[in-house]
């Protein structure tokens, strides 16, 4: 469990905390998917929609893409999500 700062990304949030699994290799440019996460299914709504560049990427996810998977990098912080739970991808 990390607090995280309203504007950044969840990417951001977890490599400042160090949790494990999240490596954000590209360095937010939506290129690497080793930020690939699983988001709970009712915070899915409290994040920015999947974008094209985002949905390309995650084809190429060594964890197996789910319905819930979600590119960290590309999870902007906000009030809406306080208290989200988002599982980290098991391989990046
Ligand atoms: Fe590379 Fe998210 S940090 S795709």
């Amino acid at each position: 469990q990390v607090s995280a700062v309203s504007g950044k990304t969840l990417m951001e949030t977890a490599v400042d905390n160090d949790v494990q699994g999240i490596v954000g290799e590209c360095g937010g440019a939506c290129q690497c998917a080793t930020c690939h996460v699983y988001v709970s299914p009712e915070w899915m709504s409290a994040f920015p929609a999947l974008n094209e560049a985002e949905d390309a990427t995650l084809e190429g996810t060594v964890a197996e893409r789910l319905s819930s998977s979600r590119l960290s990098c590309q999870l902007v912080v906000s009030d809406a999500s306080e208290g989200a739970v988002v599982n980290v991808a098991p391989n990046q």
